[in-house]
């Protein structure tokens, strides 16, 4: 019988997920080995933590709403994102991904500037950002914090889990707090079921969360984010 491959140790890091998909202890794969070097949703050398979630758009602590699109490596990483299609139209998503990662949100300008770009109409750029809840249409907190109330996670506590992070924050779904720091959504099924209750913060997994977990991650974040 074949030897098991071990995973890494799990971090001494408190509220982090140990592993992403392709590293969950059976699988000792890096992000790179599976994606490939050249994907293109790459992250930044200094955003890549292996407990972050693999979903785009890809969210940094430090959002800069008034950056230009595109400058520097964020040109380069445009330039390669309209290198593998066929045509602008496919290009938009991952445009768009890029945009918010770099400003935090997809306000009504960055639709006209997108659009500008690839020479597609505002309408058209606006009925593709306006479909997906997964593009912030009015800025958010360094920390956006999405909490899953779909079946399981509420079957295990997710309406618990999410008045505790509004009470914790002292907002209403969908407000930044008065220190810009937190802004708390609820969201449909994150797809990690079987880890209720699952919440992302920025790009990063949080699983198996209960309310009484909350201050203590709340603290954490603080800690980490806080200026
Ligand atoms: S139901 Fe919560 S992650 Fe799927």
């Amino acid at each position: 019988m074949s030897e098991t491959k071990k995973g890494p140790e799990r971090a001494s890091v408190p509220f982090r997920n140990p592993g992403w998909a392709g590293n969950t202890g059976e699988f000792d794969l890096s992000e790179a080995e599976v994606r490939g070097d050249e994907y293109v949703g790459s992250r930044p050398a200094d955003g890549g933590h292996p407990s972050r979630a693999p979903s785009y758009p890809f969210m940094l602590e430090d959002k800069t709403p008034d950056a230009p699109l595109f400058e520097g490596p964020y040109r380069e990483r445009y330039e390669k994102i309209l290198s593998r299609y066929p045509d602008m139209r496919g290009a938009l998503l991952p445009v768009l991904n890029l945009a918010q990662e770099l400003r935090g949100h997809i306000s009504q300008e960055t639709m006209r500037e997108v659009g500008a770009l690839l020479g597609l109409s505002d309408a058209y750029v606006r009925g593709v950002t306006t479909f997906y809840t997964m593009y912030n249409k009015r800025p958010v907190g360094r920390f956006l914090i999405q909490v899953c109330t779909n079946v399981s996670c509420n079957l295990c506590g997710a309406d618990d889990v999410l008045e505790a992070f509004l009470e914790n924050t002292g907002t209403e779904l969908g407000e930044t707090s008065s220190d810009g720091l937190f802004t708390v959504m609820e969201v449909e099924c994150l797809a990690a079921c079987g880890f209720p209750t699952a919440v992302q913060i920025n790009s990063r997994y949080y699983e198996s969360i209960g309310a009484g977990d909350v201050p203590g991650l709340l603290e954490h974040l603080r800690d980490e984010g806080g200026d």
